[in-house]
């Protein structure tokens, strides 16, 4: 039996609005809160001050130009996460309960996972049409941010986080290899050695990219500096830097494209390359997996190897 003094708590629309408030207090700020949940700030705003009056309390102050959760609002982020918690579980077990006939998969994949990710997806869609998917396409810090938050069903990572007790599920390689135009004078060069690259105008992806990481791990490595150029926050746009003749870049050979390749663009034979990474399904530790996560899961082991890798294997070297 319902408590009466919950009432407030069934209004319509309570739910949508501490969906609104749970956001604005986790990144502290309505404009963020707003481009995170796609919606206008007005409306963010107005889904707050609802909210308070319904709760008949304050629950943000603002300070200069930042907001703080007051008293009442720390305890109801509080309640927030629990509320949230036990949705998702409750959707996770009808969800498997439900089977493949209905179920609903949210996916989340690091940016080079865009190149072979959706043609998976595709497949397994045809073979379960019913099946609701979502694919979020991020870089690795904020893959690691939504994993922190149990946001998706299931994560693909190429470098998956130490920082986190989480199960791992090796899909693919993802050789890291390094790109030049084609007409780059290191282009028809054997066994460059990786000192070389010093001398190179380097094109980087953005802090918080697994590319990233791989890249300066490979300078530290070979005790060499790099020449960042510029950095980039997509692999696009670092393949037409390149092309542009702005520089050169450590990025999956995925990059590449898996049909049509960019015949302006080479991979330079550097020592010690490509470097292997492995594309990995990722999942905390402890999750219940639903059945579509499972079902995809083995899926993608079972039919990934003839749907990409014989394109990868296709790629020129
Ligand atoms: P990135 O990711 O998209 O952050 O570069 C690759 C990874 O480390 O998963």
């Amino acid at each position: 039996m319902l408590n009466s003094s919950i009432k407030r708590y069934l209004r319509h629309g309570m739910l949508p609005q501490l969906a609104v408030f749970e956001a604005v207090a986790r990144l502290s700020s309505f404009t963020k809160a707003a481009d995170e949940l796609h919606l206008a700030q007005p409306t963010v705003s107005a889904q707050i001050k609802k909210l308070a009056d319904n709760l008949q309390i304050p629950l943000f102050e603002q300070i200069g130009k930042r907001i703080y959760l007051t008293p009442a609002g720390e305890k109801l982020y509080e309640g927030c996460q629990l509320l949230f918690t036990a949705l998702t579980n409750i959707e996770e077990s009808l969800s498997d309960l439900r089977g493949l006939e209905y179920g609903r998969l949210r996916l989340a994949v690091s940016t080079t996972g865009k190149y072979f990710v959706p043609r998976l997806l595709a497949e397994f869609v045809k073979l379960h049409p019913a099946i609701e998917v979502s694919l979020q396409i991020h870089n690795r810090n904020t893959l690691m941010d939504r994993l922190s938050r149990n946001e998706d069903d299931l994560y693909i990572f190429s470098n998956p986080p130490n920082e986190f007790e989480i199960v791992t599920q090796p899909i693919l390689p993802n050789p890291m290899v390094v790109f030049a135009r084609e007409d780059h004078p290191l282009a028809h060069e054997k066994k460059i050695a990786f000192a070389q690259l010093k001398n190179e105008k380097f094109i980087m992806r953005e802090p918080g990219s697994g590319t990233r990481m791989v890249a300066y791990e490979a300078f530290d490595h070979h005790g060499v500096e790099p020449q960042v150029q510029m950095e980039l926050s997509t692999n696009e746009a670092i393949k037409q830097a390149i092309l542009a003749g702005l520089g050169i870049s450590i990025l999956s050979q995925y990059t590449l494209g898996l049909d049509t390749f960019e015949p302006r663009l080479s991979i330079l034979n550097v020592q010690g390359f490509p470097i292997e990474r492995l594309w990995q399904f990722v999942y905390p530790v402890g999750k219940q997996t639903s059945s579509v996560s499972r079902a995809f899961m083995d899926f993608v082991r079972k039919e990934a190897p003839t749907l990409i890798e014989d394109h990868v294997g296709k790629i020129k070297g």
